[in-house]
C-alpha cells in the first residue's frame, strides 16, 4: 500500500474504541463535523481506499476487461494502473495508468452519504494472459490484483453457479461462497442467479454481499442476473448499475440495459434473462424478441442461460413463470440451449422437460446459496433435494458439461453432465 490506511483501518489495527478512538482522530476528520460523524456510523462506509470491487466481463474477454469498484467523494480522478505479469516483481516499472470514470449513489437510507463508483476498461489485452492491476487516485492506491484473459476459443474452464444468497448474507451465506472458492482456485467467474440481497437498496446488504466474497472478486469475473428482490415495483436497486457494468448488447430497452445480454466465453454463450420485469407483458416481448435474435447469431458450441425466476417450481406452494414458458421455453427447445441456471425457490432441483415447441430438451436447475429455504417439491426434476445451501461448479470442455452441486463441507448433492446433444 503506498499511503498510510484510513483512519477506521487505523482504528480497527490499533483496537481504538469510544474515547480512545475520538483521541486518535485526524485534525481533517475532525473538521468535517457531523457528515463525518455520520459516515463513521455506516457498517459499510466507503474510504478512500478502494472497496466493493468487482471484475466484470466484456464482450471480448480474451482482449479485454472491465472493473468498478467504490470509494468516498474525495476520490474525484480515478486511475487504474494494469501490468502483465510474470512472476518478476519488477512489473510495476512496466504498469499502464487507464483513467476511469465516476458515478454518485446518494445515500439509499435516509442519510447524508455520497458514494463514488468508478469503474474502468482495459483493452488493448493478450488471450490466456495474466495481468497485475491496481485502482486508485494517483496517491491512494489497492494493493495489486490479478486476473486473467480468456483464450479465443473452445478451452477447458470451470465456473460457479450460485443461488439466491439474499438473507443474513454476512453471517450465514459467506461460508458458502468462500467455500466455492477454494474447491477450485482456477474457476473463470461466478455466476449469481438473483436475489443477491434481500431489500434492493440496502446498502448494508450490499456491503455484506460484497464482504462475504471479499478480495477474491477482484481476480475471477462476476455474472449477475437480478432477481425479484433487487427490484422495488420496476426500479432496480441503486446499487445495480452503479457496481455492475454487463456488456450493452441487450435489447433497445432502458429498463433491461445491464440486466439482459450476453457474454461469449472460450466457446460458451451465457445469456442474461430479467424475468422480475417478464411480469410485464411488454418487457416479456422485448425478451422474447432478443433472445431469438440472440440464439439465431450464436457461434458457440454451448449455450447457458440465466435468470431469477424458475421455469418450473421448485418448492411447494410456488408456481412456473407463466411468461417465461409462453415467450422463452419455445425459444429454449428450438435452438437448442443446454443448461438454465435458476433461483428464487429456495431449494434444489434438476431436471428437464419434455420438449413441445422444439426437438432440444434443455436442462433446468433451481438452486439455493443462502440459508432462506423453502419445502422441496418438484415433481419435473429428476433429482430435488431440501434444506441445503448448496453451490454448482460446472466444468466445461468440447464433450460435455459436468455439473457438480455441493455443500459447504464439500460434500456432494448432485452431479450429471450433459452432452452436445443435451442428454
Ligand atoms: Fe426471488
Amino acid at each position: 500500500m503506498d499511503r498510510a490506511l484510513n483512519r477506521r483501518a487505523f482504528l480497527k489495527m490499533t483496537g481504538a474504541t469510544g474515547a480512545m478512538a475520538a483521541a486518535f482522530q485526524p485534525v481533517a476528520a475532525l473538521s468535517q463535523g457531523s457528515k463525518a460523524q455520520e459516515v463513521e456510523n455506516r457498517v459499510f462506509a466507503a474510504s478512500a481506499i478502494p472497496d466493493r470491487i468487482l471484475l466484470i466481463p466484456t464482450e471480448d474477454s480474451a482482449r479485454s476487461q472491465c472493473v468498478t469498484w467504490r470509494t468516498w467523494e474525495k476520490v474525484s480522478n480515478p486511475l487504474a494502473q494494469i501490468a502483465v505479469a510474470d512472476g518478476s516483481p519488477h512489473f510495476t516499472s512496466s504498469a499502464v495508468t487507464v483513467p476511469g470514470t465516476t458515478s454518485v449513489l446518494k445515500a439509499t437510507d435516509g442519510k447524508d452519504w455520497r458514494d463514488y463508483y468508478h469503474r474502468v476498461f482495459f483493452t488493448g489485452l493478450e488471450p490466456e494472459a495474466s495481468y497485475h492491476y491496481r485502482l486508485g487516485d494517483g496517491s491512494t492506491w489497492s494493493e495489486w490484483f490479478l486476473f486473467k484473459t480468456s483464450a479465443e476459443t473452445l478451452k477447458p474452464f470451470s465456473f460457479i453457479y450460485l443461488g439466491d444468497a439474499q438473507n443474513n448474507i454476512l453471517s450465514e451465506w459467506s461460508h458458502v461462497v468462500r467455500r466455492a472458492r477454494v474447491q477450485d482456485p482456477d474457476i473463470r467467474f461466478m455466476l449469481h442467479a438473483g436475489d443477491l440481497v434481500n431489500h434492493e437498496d440496502s446498502d448494508e446488504e450490499w456491503g455484506q454481499w460484497h464482504q462475504g466474497d471479499g478480495w477474491a472478486q477482484s481476480g475471477i469475473s462476476c455474472l449477475a442476473t437480478p432477481g425479484n428482490h433487487e427490484y422495488k415495483l420496476e426500479s432496480i436497486s441503486p446499487q445495480w448499475n452503479h457496481q455492475f457494468a454487463f456488456p450493452g448488447n441487450g435489447p433497445d430497452s432502458r429498463r433491461l440495459t445491464n440486466t439482459v445480454y450476453y457474454v461469449d466465453y472460450q466457446n460458451v454463450r451465457f445469456i442474461s434473462l430479467d424475468t422480475t420485469l417478464m411480469h410485464n407483458p411488454y418487457y416479456a416481448r422485448k425478451q422474447r424478441i432478443w433472445l431469438k435474435e440472440c440464439l439465431k447469431n450464436n457461434p458457440c458450441r454451448w449455450t447457458i442461460a440465466f435468470h431469477h425466476h424458475p421455469m418450473r417450481a421448485g418448492a411447494s406452494g410456488r408456481t412456473g413463470h407463466f411468461l417465461l414458458n409462453l415467450h422463452i421455453r419455445p425459444l429454449y427447445e428450438k435452438y437448442g440451449v443446454h443448461l438454465v441456471l435458476q433461483g428464487h425457490d429456495h431449494t434444489y432441483a434438476r431436471g428437464s422437460l419434455k420438449p413441445i415447441f422444439g426437438k432440444y430438451r434443455p436442462t433446468y436447475m433451481v438452486s439455493v446459496s443462502g440459508p432462506k429455504m423453502y419445502t422441496a417439491s418438484a415433481s419435473w426434476a429428476d433429482v430435488s433435494v431440501g434444506n441445503r445451501q448448496v453451490f454448482q461448479h460446472i466444468s466445461v470442455d468440447e464433450e460435455a458439461l459436468h455439473v457438480k452441486s455441493l455443500i459447504s463441507t464439500g460434500e456432494l448433492v448432485d452431479s450429471f453432465s450433459l452432452n452436445h446433444a443435451g442428454v
